[in-house]
């Protein structure tokens, strides 16, 4: 006997993902994004506590990967974005990774660089192992990310909030 497994739920995104997903500047293929049944929940790269504390405002969807709605053992391809007034950490994963603005505004700091807001059209691209975090303040933002090379999460490492925030805003 066979059992039919039944799909998640989609959800819908939060208000301030569609609220930028909507403005003139976004992409156009915001409003298929925002059409679209997602399943959108945080991503669970990480077991570890801080990661998890750090979860809850990201909204993401492997589209094509090994979890994803296509699958492929060789690469992630996927939508991510983040809430407003959010931050999420510094980490580092051997993936070679680049995320491409769809909407809104998102702050991405490399290695020790100071952070640079990027827009709709933009990219942060991390070569493997590069330590980065992201951080958002008033606007939400939506991206599409790529990962390549070795895809696996098990040296993924998350290190919490860069120093330089308990001494500034
Ligand atoms: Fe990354």
């Amino acid at each position: 006997m066979t059992e039919a497994v039944s799909p998640p739920e989609p959800t819908i995104l939060a208000a301030p993902f569609l609220e930028v997903m909507s403005r003139d500047g976004a992409h156009p293929v915001c409003d298929l994004i925002g059409e679209l049944p997602f399943c959108w929940a945080p991503p669970q790269t990480s077991s570890d506590p801080l990661y998890q504390e750090h979860s809850h405002f990201k909204a993401h969807v492997e589209l094509l990967g090994p979890t994803g709605l296509v699958t492929s053992s060789r690469v992630r391809i996927g939508l991510y974005g983040m809430l407003p007034h959010s931050e999420y950490g510094l980490r580092t994963h051997p993936a070679e990774e680049t995320y491409i603005m769809l909407a809104g505004s998102a702050f991405w700091k490399l290695a020790d660089a100071p952070y640079q807001q990027l827009f709709a059209g933009q990219r942060s691209h991390h070569p493997s192992m590069m330590p980065h975090a992201t951080r958002t303040r008033d606007d939400a933002f939506m991206s599409i990310y790529i990962w390549d090379g070795d895809i696996a999460t098990d040296q993924y490492r998350y290190f919490g909030l860069p120093d330089e925030e308990h001494s500034s805003g």
